[in-house]
């Protein structure tokens, strides 16, 4: 990475360079789609997909509430109203069922996030949209590698959008973001907004952004790119050493696991537990550090409520589940032995909370 780095700080135009587009064009086969334009952020990608789709301002968005903010900011920040549809409990992923019931004529666009690098259930989404007119955007920001019966997310809806923020399974040592899609239109509008809306160097014929990936983060994206998918297949060993080690312990809810159909790559790795706090609490004394992804669901923030009068009980899965989840230790070169340390602690919990109760 840093020789990549240095490579194109010393040779290459600083914005805009040659890695931008070799990025790209790697990206995009990456995920199986025709067409890939890097932004700086995540939550441009969103915005400018949102806005390369012709959402105005009084278009409904549907989305989850149980997600990064951002996903529903993105919403916000085209005018839209973000409509919020609630969660399975199992797979933490919107519900398809209640996604074709939300489809009234204001809808434009439904956001489905494939939330910790688990895939969300794309066909029936699919289906219910193809059928209403709705156009899919996926956010994907969690989930590079991951696929659904074969397919890679991102390249599965009309529009895939990525975050490369350091914490993601890949980065770009910075922030940085992508958009996917077969549509050669739409990649091109997303290309002129990020470009400040240029037609030409000198022309601009619509409002654009300052938002491109600096072409140093997109050589170090390149180099990421290549490691990926040895990074997801160790995060996968780990989901499925403490899997196996947690399975005998009482107390917990474990994620779902890989299928033949559906294979996560495990973000995060997020157990669902009663007391949730006092196991946080106990994890962290013992030298363990864990997450919450998310405490808070994104109608129930002060913004939301605020402007839109949302209360608690609105959206119940997603509350249960932000009272409940626990993210733990999860990255490529996570030890075994640091997993089974932190699967003997939890277990430990369990049998003083048998104790005490
Ligand atoms: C699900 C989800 N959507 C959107 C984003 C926004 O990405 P960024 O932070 O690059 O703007 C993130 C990550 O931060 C995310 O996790």
């Amino acid at each position: 990475m840093k020789d990549a780095a240095l490579d194109a700080l010393q040779n290459e135009r600083f914005v805009l360079g040659e890695s931008v587009f070799k990025f790209e064009e790697e990206f995009a086969r990456y995920c199986g789609a025709k067409h890939a334009v890097s932004t700086n952020s995540g939550t441009c990608a969103l915005q400018f997909s949102l806005l390369a789709l012709g959402v105005r301002p009084g278009n409904h968005i549907i989305t989850t509430p149980f997600s990064f903010i951002a996903t529903a900011n993105a919403a916000l920040h085209v005018g839209a109203t973000p409509v919020f549809s609630d969660v399975e409990m199992e797979t933490c992923n919107i519900d398809p069922r209640l996604v074709r019931g939300e489809m009234t004529g204001k809808v434009q666009v439904v956001i489905p996030v494939h939330l910790y690098g688990f895939p969300a259930d794309m066909d029936p989404i699919l289906e219910a949209s193809r059928e209403n007119g709705v156009a899919v955007v996926e956010d994907a920001c969690q989930a590079h590698g991951a696929e659904y019966f074969g397919r890679k997310v991102g390249g599965i809806g009309d529009v895939g959008c990525f975050s490369f923020y350091p914490s993601k399974n890949m980065t770009v040592c910075g922030d940085g973001g992508m958009v996917v899609t077969n549509d050669e239109d739409l990649a091109k509008k997303v290309a002129k907004l990020r470009d400040c809306g240029r037609s030409s160097h000198y022309e601009h014929d619509v409002v654009g952004f300052t938002s491109r990936l600096n072409t140093v983060n997109a050589a170090i994206g390149r180099v990421q790119l290549r490691r990926l998918d040895a990074w997801n297949r160790k995060r996968r060993e780990h989901a499925e050493l403490y899997s196996r080690l947690l399975s005998v312990v009482d107390g917990i809810v474990l994620p779902r696991k890989a299928s033949s159909d559906i294979l996560p790559v495990y973000h995060l790795y997020v157990i669902r537990t009663g007391p949730r706090d006092q196991l946080k609490a106990w994890l962290e004394a013992n030298g363990v550090q864990c997450g919450v992804h998310y405490p808070v669901p994104i109608h129930l923030q002060p913004v939301y409520k605020r402007m839109f009068g949302y209360a608690e009980g609105d959206f119940p899965n997603s509350e249960m589940l932000s009272r409940t989840v626990l993210s733990l230790p999860m990255f490529p070169d996570l030890k075994h032995e640091e997993v089974g340390y932190v699967c003997e602690k939890i277990s430990e919990f369990y049998a003083h909370e048998i104790a005490r109760a």
